[in-house]
């Protein structure tokens, strides 16, 4: 298939709860990672908005799950973001529970990008975070973020790394920049494969 286009971008609502989730006969990419990882920078390169998706440095920004259609084509859906607790405990289990009901029973969901500080190792979360949706058999692919932040060495290095700590085909991991607008051509390319 050929490479996704982000032609026609529209923001469609935001779910705070089971019973709000689209589920319609459109496919859905769902993107997930740690608070403050840069997946709401994501969406804004990928779509060529910037103001496509709310982005912050004060970490929880996106507490919900905020679908965005994509040419009638497909959803990109906006995750929140895991480890954050600062809110309280109440808000940590809440998480687990809307996440659940998202993953779970969701025959349209087609991909998962899993996002990762290209920076950082991967965490404990990170890694149970990629173990259950492997127990869900749902299909991901990993994207390191921030890689403007760090040089092409250091970008192979941690592709290499990450690959063997998480066991994951290298080809499966993306490293991009929001900041550059680097790596959109290639997650283009997966999202074609897997749509
Ligand atoms: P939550 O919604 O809180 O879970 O965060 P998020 O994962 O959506 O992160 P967001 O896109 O809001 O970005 C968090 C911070 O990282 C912001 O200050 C962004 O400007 C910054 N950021 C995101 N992507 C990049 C990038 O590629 N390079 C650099 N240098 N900064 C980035
Ligand atoms: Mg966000």
């Amino acid at each position: 298939m050929e490479n996704v286009r982000f032609i026609n971008v529209k923001f469609v609502k935001s779910a705070s709860k089971k019973d709000e989730f689209i589920s319609d006969e459109l496919p859905q990419i769902a993107i997930v990672g740690r608070s403050n990882v840069g997946k709401s920078s994501l969406i804004n390169m990928l779509t060529g908005n910037s103001k496509m998706a709310k982005t912050s440095s004060t970490p929880g920004r996106t507490r919900l799950v905020n679908y965005f259609n994509v040419n009638n084509q497909f959803y990109l859906v906006d995750l929140p973001g895991y480890g954050f607790h600062k809110a309280g405990k109440g808000v940590a289990s809440s998480w687990d529970n809307v996440m659940n009901d998202y993953f779970s029973d969701n025959p349209n969901l087609k991909l998962v990008m899993v996002l990762l500080d290209s920076r950082l190792e991967p965490t404990s979360l990170d890694k149970q975070m990629i173990e259950y949706l492997a127990a869900n058999e749902l299909t991901s692919i990993l994207v390191l973020t921030k890689t403007d932040k760090i040089s092409r060495s250091e970008i192979n290095n941690q592709i290499n790394k990450v690959g063997k700590v998480l066991r994951f085909n290298q080809n499966l991991i993306v490293p991009t920049s929001a900041s550059k607008k680097q790596g959109g051509e290639q997650i283009a390319n997966l999202l074609g494969i897997y749509l």
